[in-house]
């Protein structure tokens, strides 16, 4: 490997920008080709970062000698895009969720395994700041053992013409969407869920997925998590609450007044807020990590493909919860 790093992009749309700017914050790498079905799209990010344009991901694959890639494309398109950079061993960063159904996360995560290649689901969440001071909050012991996860990431989406309204391209609502991060953070933060239950329903958009969706996720009965995820919830901001043995924190999504993470124990009067300045945001995070790993030659993210398929079981879990009715054992 030379001392500079190749890196190719397949989905030039919305969240491929915070991937090349995160990219861009790293002075060893060099994005050198970018692919998108939509030529504008694909001229357009080639233009902002200086990249040939690939015909497809497989002659990306095979000609760009990357040392890494960023899938950023609709959910049921990432088996098929991330399969010739697995099958030429070239290191993964997929986008949530892991695929558009448990099936094909499967094959997904198969193929990963087979390849021996790094791959990377990208949870950017467990990379936000308050969230990394959260979590050493929680492993030093000082808010005691969980009882109560509740997090809401809400606001107004509006889906006309985006691939997110198309249950074929995004696999369902804001539940696949929005909901995999939350319940990954449930997986991160808490431990691995043994039950869930969910509704859905369409609150105010008039559309083929759900936009509102609430989970409720159980680990051995004994702790408990709540989820509310919704595209339409006009002025609505995100929170992340944790409630523990011994007292509970609070992550502020950018809430007006708010600081990022605050805690209080039992007995005391006043919020202790922490500083999450330090910290890159969480895609210069996430791809910063991932990038130290592909220099370092490991095989194993600090977000893997096997967490990218445990969030998708529990997904398509909540999914037949909100269908049936009835609490599914995981
Ligand atoms: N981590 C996060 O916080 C976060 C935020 C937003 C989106 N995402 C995820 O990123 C992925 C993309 O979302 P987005 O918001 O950027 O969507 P988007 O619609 O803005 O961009 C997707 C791009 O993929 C392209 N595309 C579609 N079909 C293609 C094909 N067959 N071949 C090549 N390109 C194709 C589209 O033309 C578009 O440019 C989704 O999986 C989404 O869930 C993650």
């Amino acid at each position: 490997m030379s001392d500079r790093l190749r890196v190719g992009i397949v989905g030039c749309g919305g969240i491929a920008r915070a991937h090349v700017s995160a990219y861009h914050s790293i002075p060893e790498v060099d994005i050198v080709s970018v692919h998108d079905v939509v030529p504008a799209a694909a001229e357009a990010l080639a233009r902002e970062t200086d990249a040939r344009i690939a015909k497809s991901p497989q002659e990306m694959a095979a000609v760009d000698d990357l040392d890494a890639v960023s899938i950023c494309t609709p959910p049921a398109l990432h088996f098929e895009h991330c399969r010739p950079f697995l099958e030429a061993r070239i290191a993964v960063l997929c986008e949530k969720p892991l695929e558009a159904n448990t099936r094909a996360a499967a094959r997904l995560a198969e193929l990963t395994r087979r390849s021996r290649t790094l791959f990377m689901t990208a949870f950017c969440h467990r990379f936000h700041p308050a969230v990394i001071e959260l979590k050493k909050l929680i492993d030093n012991g000082a808010l005691g053992k969980p009882l109560l996860f509740r997090n809401i990431f809400g606001g107004y989406l509006p889906l006309k013409g985006n691939h997110r309204a198309n249950p074929a391209l995004s696999g369902g609502g804001v539940i696949i969407d929005n909901g995999s991060h939350s319940v990954d953070l449930f997986r991160f933060l808490v431990g691995e869920p043994t039950a869930v239950q969910a509704v859905a329903g369409n609150a105010m958009q008039k559309l083929p997925i759900e936009d509102f969706g609430m989970i409720v996720l159980e680990r051995r009965g004994k702790v408990f998590g709540e989820i509310t995820s919704s595209y339409s919830l006009k002025g609505c901001g995100n929170w992340l609450e944790w409630y523990g043995t011994q007292g509970v924190a609070m992550v502020s999504y950018w809430n007006p007044g708010e600081p990022d993470l605050k805690y209080r124990i039992e007995g005391q009067t006043e919020w202790t807020p922490i500083d999450c300045s330090s910290h890159p945001d969480r895609f210069a995070g996430e791809i910063g990590h991932f990038i130290g790993c592909v220099r370092a030659g490991q095989r194993k993210a600090a977000v893997t493909v096997e967490d990218g398929y445990r969030a998708s079981v529990i997904i398509q879990a909540a999914y037949e919860s909100a269908a049936k009715g009835k609490k599914i054992a995981l």
